[in-house]
């Protein structure tokens, strides 16, 4: 895995909104894969300002959101697919028609799960993923498990990851569902290139795990060593834990 250290989350956002701007540059239909949650923020603000000041389209871009709680319509303000909107797509010339997250209301898990692999695949791809990382080491909703999960499926969060999210949740963890769907390890393995991007002190460990562990299902992101095209985008805080950086 490529690392790249950024000063702070500023300069991180800027090199990862940078990075997506490139890919779309050199590929303007490109299938992007997003995230959600605090990380990709800064970088969503960066990729909106070159949209604004640098005639970045995103006319023909598809996106494929990796994750989305269960049980929340996409109106919900604490569902993925709200967030997106307010966070990027209400801000950019994409076609909402050409972006997609797991739709949280669906009551046949398993025939949702299938036809988001299926769009995925239809879709050619995903040719970048952002991944943000949990401090338990997961990626997207894929919690330590003694296996590395396969294709999108549904999940039950773990309790620190509820406990992570409530902040959305005017901190009350009642309020978060316990229940998400997600892409799986395979879906996100099979995408062309990985960009992580890991900000804080309290990321600082997975981080370390995710880069210098063992390769193991209890740190779902340890599989990324294994991905030929991974870079890392962190701060100083999330790698004061990683050793063998020059
Ligand atoms: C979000 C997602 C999660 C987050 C992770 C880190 O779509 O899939 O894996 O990337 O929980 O969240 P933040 O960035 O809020 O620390």
């Amino acid at each position: 895995m490529k690392i790249v250290k950024a000063k702070n989350y500023e300069e991180l956002s800027l090199l990862a909104a940078t990075a997506i701007a490139t890919q779309i540059f050199e590929k303007p239909d490109s299938v992007l894969g997003l995230a959600t949650g605090s990380s990709p923020i800064g970088a969503y603000q960066n990729l909106i300002k070159l949209h604004k000041e640098a005639q970045l389209s995103f006319a023909k871009v598809k996106t494929v959101n990796l994750d989305e709680y269960k049980g929340l319509s996409k109106d919900d303000k604490n569902s993925y697919a709200y967030f997106m909107n307010e966070n990027l797509f209400d801000h950019i010339d994409i076609d909402k028609n050409n972006t997609h997250i797991p739709d949280g209301l669906a009551t046949d898990c398993d025939g949702e799960c299938d036809s988001y692999e299926n769009l995925i695949s239809s879709l050619g791809g995903i040719d970048l993923q952002l991944l943000g990382i949990g401090r338990n080491g997961h990626i997207g909703f894929n919690e330590p498990d003694n296996i590395f999960s396969s294709k999108t499926h549904c999940v039950q969060l773990k309790e620190s990851t509820i406990n992570a999210n409530a902040r959305f949740f005017d901190n009350d963890m009642s309020k978060v569902p316990t229940m998400a769907f997600t892409m799986g390890i395979k879906t996100i393995m099979h995408a062309a290139r990985i960009l992580v991007i890991a900000n804080g002190k309290d990321k600082a460990e997975a981080v370390r795990n995710m880069v210098n562990g063992p390769i193991t299902p209890e740190v779902p992101a340890s599989i990324l060593q294994c991905h030929c095209d991974a870079v890392l985008i962190a701060d100083e805080d999330a790698l004061s834990l990683t050793e063998g950086l020059k």
